[in-house]
């Protein structure tokens, strides 16, 4: 099993000339659910996302040999600017747990600047796309020290692994279209370190998909995501659910493969509804769902109905509503949503993302 693990990569300061990388990186939205993990960010069933457009981070790495022999992380770091001292925190300790892989981090300082093209405060997941820009600047980083990183899959491979650490939902950003992270039988090459790329394994009608994601709240989770997944641990359905995931799979890759939008529709709904089912029978159990979710899901429900159009929704660990479709009929969805979903939306705001290419370096 490759960890990544490599004491070789160290420097001769001396020899280093200041540098600067950086990578813009999107987030994700998983319709197969990664909920319930183990071990070192293991998950318990695969998952399956399409990479997203509008909603990315921006990291740019600045670094430099550090002067005296300190072996700590050294790091300055701004967020939209302004220096953040509990996001810093998190960084460093993040490139502290990272320095079996990257043992060169300790000579360095470093200047990290980032920031998200979505509002902080939209409660839109950012740990998917910050975790990934993140990775693949520390790959790029690596690459340009030792020249270590030539191979574009290996490079991704190594991406996806490290950005696992950070978040285990980032490590499927790295890939354009979609991604699966998980073993599985279906899928060869798959593996619970890093997840795969699935573009040439879905039909092109998934790279015209849109994803509006209407704001049903931007308060503040009430538990986070890392304890939600913690109370899958001795949860009364734990092993029902990673079993149904598994057969979630196998009938997704199925329809995403022929492009049956009927049958993505319908597994793409239950795995956004299972995962708030699964909060709701936690012990504590909680709610993420705001009323005017509910409201949201039966109008579109409604509308699909009358109209026969394939539209469909999912849901984050969150209230948001993601409501998915294909480009040919953007016109008439949009029309719906103005006029139907975003009044239910706080501020009524809604943002407009896509599947997209993946990260890019910039
Ligand atoms: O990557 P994490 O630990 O923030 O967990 C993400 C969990 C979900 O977003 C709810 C599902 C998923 O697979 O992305």
């Amino acid at each position: 099993m490759t960890d990544y693990k490599n004491p070789h990569l160290l420097l001769e300061t001396a020899e280093v000339e200041p540098g600067e990388i950086s990578w813009r990186s999107p987030s994700n939205l998983a319709i197969l659910k990664y909920w319930g993990k183990h071990g070192i960010q293991l998950p318990k069933n695969p998952s399956l996302s399409l990479t997203l457009s509008s909603s990315f981070t921006e990291t740019l790495l600045e670094y430099r040999p550090k002067e005296g022999g300190d072996r700590d992380i050294s790091l300055e770091f701004f967020f939209h600017e302004e220096p953040n001292e509990p996001f810093r925190e998190k960084v460093v300790k993040f490139l502290e747990s990272v320095t079996d892989i990257f043992p060169f981090l300790r000579q360095l300082d470093l200047t990290m600047y980032t920031g998200n093209s979505f509002p902080h405060s939209a409660g839109i997941a950012s740990s998917a796309s910050a975790m990934s820009a993140l990775a693949l600047c520390l790959c790029s980083l690596e690459h340009e020290l030792f020249n270590t990183l030539d191979d574009d899959a290996g490079f991704d491979r190594k991406s996806s692994f490290v950005a696992r650490l950070g978040s285990g939902s980032a490590c499927r950003s790295i890939f354009p279209t979609a991604a699966l992270w998980g073993e599985t039988g279906e899928i060869t090459g798959s593996s619970d370190l890093y997840a795969v790329p699935m573009a040439g394994e879905v039909h092109t009608i998934f790279t015209t998909f849109h994803d509006d994601i209407l704001m049903a709240s931007t308060e503040a989770k009430s538990v986070s995501s890392r304890a939600g997944h913690g109370l899958m641990e001795g949860h009364p359905f734990a092993e029902a659910r990673y079993a149904d995931a598994r057969r979630h799979l196998h009938r997704l890759i199925a329809a995403m493969r022929s492009g049956d939008l009927e049958e993505f529709g319908k597994i793409c709904e239950s795995e956004a509804l299972t995962l708030h089912g699964l909060m709701l029978s936690s012990n504590p159990s909680y709610i993420l769902l705001k009323p005017n979710t509910l409201e949201m899901i039966e109008r579109l429900r409604q509308y699909r109905e009358e109209t026969k159009h394939p539209v469909f929704f999912s849901l984050d660990a969150g209230p948001n509503l993601h409501v998915l479709y294909p480009e040919d009929i953007i016109h008439d969805v949009r029309l719906f949503i103005e006029e139907e979903l975003k009044p239910l939306c706080e501020k009524e705001t809604y943002l407009q993302d896509w599947v997209g290419e993946g990260p890019v370096q910039e």
